[in-house]
């Protein structure tokens, strides 16, 4: 039996499907209980994202968390020890202000635990990235639809639909692939489009909303196991239903605390003869 290639940037770098590659899987987490469960299913990567704004922490876009959030939440999914890649994601301001402030704040989150990080943007991100490099940390590209860029995107907008977005799209890819990322996550871009990136590079693609000829697919954790049953975006597909789970477990105990049902015999300590006998004068008083 071949033995599976460990989980490392290199592998993830190599996991191109022409070449006949599995498709990659990515999955958020944010905690170590998720991170667990994510090592356990096996998949690939685990993208500690500034999704967490959003489907942890209560915010209404991702623009909201700190490096020091996102330092907190992949040392908690660090501490889990998954079999996976960790990718820290760089939340906004952590790499817009200066050169130097984004290589100390990619590598906060590789002393949290992470083994390289990703950032949202195109060309103007490319010396960022090259420092990001320089240091020794690897980085994977974001383009397409990037949450962190809604105010300017008018919303969180589909993007590429022209020819020309398109074309200036492809182009990007190229240039980040060129500046050393090691992949590229491509969100919320016509199908088409994610295959015509994913043909000019050479580097692995992982979609959100890119079509099914990516290199690979990644989605937030909370929408896979249906923890968030708000919004469903289009490109989401449910595979659980945690939040009628969990909602219904809690019901159940509230229940039985009320009617006096929990606890029951064998979740409570013993009392030992003697303690009873001696406890039992309180009882009358
Ligand atoms: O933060 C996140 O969850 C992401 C994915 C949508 C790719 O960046």
């Amino acid at each position: 039996m071949s033995k599976k290639p460990a989980k490392t940037v290199p592998f993830v770098r190599n996991s191109k499907r022409r070449e006949g590659a599995i498709p990659l899987v990515m999955v958020t987490a944010y905690d170590a209980p998720s991170a667990r469960a994510a090592s356990e299913a096996d998949v690939d990567l685990i993208l500690v994202g500034d999704s967490v704004a959003m489907v942890v922490l209560g915010y209404d876009d991702t623009l909201q968390v700190t490096i020091d959030d996102m330092v907190h939440h992949t040392a908690a999914v660090a501490r889990a020890k998954p079999n996976v890649v960790i990718v820290g994601d760089m939340p906004w301001m952590s790499f817009h202000v200066s050169i130097d402030e984004s290589v100390r704040n990619a590598a906060k989150l590789v002393k949290a635990g992470a083994h390289c990080v990703k950032l949202e943007g195109g060309l103007k991100r490319i010396p960022v990235i090259e420092a990001i490099l320089d240091a020794e940390i690897p980085v994977m590209g974001h383009i397409g639809l990037t949450p962190q860029s809604s105010n300017v995107m008018g919303g969180f907008r589909v993007q590429g639909q022209d020819v020309q977005a398109a074309l200036e799209m492809i182009d990007e890819a190229k240039e980040l692939e060129q500046a050393g990322c090691f992949a590229l996550v491509l969100e919320g871009i016509p199908d088409r489009l994610g295959k015509a990136i994913t043909d000019s590079i050479n580097i692995p693609t992982i979609g959100i909303g890119a079509g099914a000829d990516t290199d690979g697919q990644v989605l937030v954790y909370h929408d896979v196991i249906g923890l968030e049953n708000r919004f469903k975006p289009k490109f989401v597909r449910r595979y659980g239903t945690a939040f009628e789970d969990q909602t219904l477990a809690l019901t159940k105990y509230a229940q039985d605390v009320r009617k006096g049902a929990f606890p029951g015999p064998d979740e409570m300590y013993p009392t030992k003869d003697e303690l009873n006998e001696a406890l039992g004068l309180y009882g009358k008083q």
